[in-house]
């Protein structure tokens, strides 16, 4: 097996590589005056089985053609098999047509993938299990959720105190299947509207479930930061004493990171799906690596 690490997200690569035990491939990436790449992969990979790991995190357009590109590389240089492990797939939430006249951008992402020959692809936490019908190469839907109850646990909170929260009604299979690993705990939903037009959001009730003391509140993306801030907000409203916040990626869109700092979460925990920019880290957060789970699956499956 030969591995092809993110040249994004080096530290996500480098542990995973060390984790699986195997030398991590950097391609080369050359950008040129008009800001076309070039992308290189020097090391023989002829009837090689290739797993690539990268998130289409910000930028999203060069890094998905990056990915593209690195995949044509591999097939093109005779690769036997290619997988695509993805922490993050940018236009995730792009899944269908919102309003008249707009393309569906997932759909397009999903096609390119499969048009440019990737045989497999390993999805972590995608954003709508929707995704599972829209792809038609073979693929693996799988969860950070496991990292967050360790990580639950190993907070030693008392369990019948705790509400494991989805700040929107979409999120309620998430937040139930984490509830169901923390036995003893129970679980709550948010109803949330967003402003198509504007984008605008507001947690305005508990949609299902109760809320507990200790409330943990599970998502997929943080982006602007808004739907986790207003949950946590509606959490402490309806009851809550102590409010902790987990999510596998960490898109930190504009000032995000600002909000959540600001916020009134106890702690934010977030994986190394996207790397977060030094400038963007602060005092309440909490980075768990996704490098073990995801070593762990593969080793499971003796890829
Ligand atoms: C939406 O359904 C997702 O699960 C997240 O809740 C959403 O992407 C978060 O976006 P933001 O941080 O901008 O509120």
């Amino acid at each position: 097996m030969l591995f092809v690490g993110d040249l994004n997200n080096r530290s996500l690569s480098d542990s995973l590589g060390r984790d699986l035990n195997v030398d991590v491939i950097y391609p080369d990436k050359h950008i040129f005056d008009d800001g076309e790449i070039r992308m290189r992969v020097e090391t023989p990979v002829l009837d090689e089985e290739v797993f690539i790991l990268k998130s289409t995190s910000q930028p999203v357009n060069d890094n998905f053609l990056e990915l593209l590109f690195t995949i044509d590389v591999l097939k093109r240089s005779g690769a036997k098999k290619v997988t695509a492990i993805i922490p993050y797939l940018g236009y995730s939430r792009a899944d269908h047509v919102f309003r008249e006249g707009e393309a569906v951008p997932l759909e397009v992402v999903i096609k390119s993938l499969e048009a440019n020959g990737l045989d497999e692809i390993i999805l972590i936490d995608p954003h709508t299990i929707r995704m599972s019908e829209m792809f038609r190469i073979p693929h693996r839907m799988e969860s950070a959720l496991p990292v967050f109850a360790e990580k639950i646990k190993e907070l030693d909170l008392p369990a019948e105190k705790i509400s494991i929260v989805s700040p929107d009604m979409g999120g309620i299979r998430r937040v139930r299947q984490l509830s169901e690993m923390i036995e003893g705990s129970t679980y709550a939903a948010i109803n949330k509207d967003r402003d198509l037009e504007s984008g605008s959001i507001e947690s305005t009730h508990v949609g299902e479930g109760e809320i507990r003391e200790i409330c943990i509140v599970t998502d997929d993306i943080i982006s602007t930061g808004d739907t986790m801030v207003k949950a946590v907000d509606l959490c402490l409203k309806e009851g809550a004493k102590d409010v902790y916040m987990f999510a596998t990626q960490p898109v930190f869109a504009g000032n995000a990171h600002e909000k959540l700092a600001n916020c009134k979460a106890k702690k934010i925990y977030i994986t190394d799906a996207i790397p977060v920019p030094e400038e963007k880290i602060f005092e309440n957060l909490e980075i768990l690596s996704l490098a073990p789970h995801i070593a762990s699956l593969l080793q499971k499956e003796k890829l």
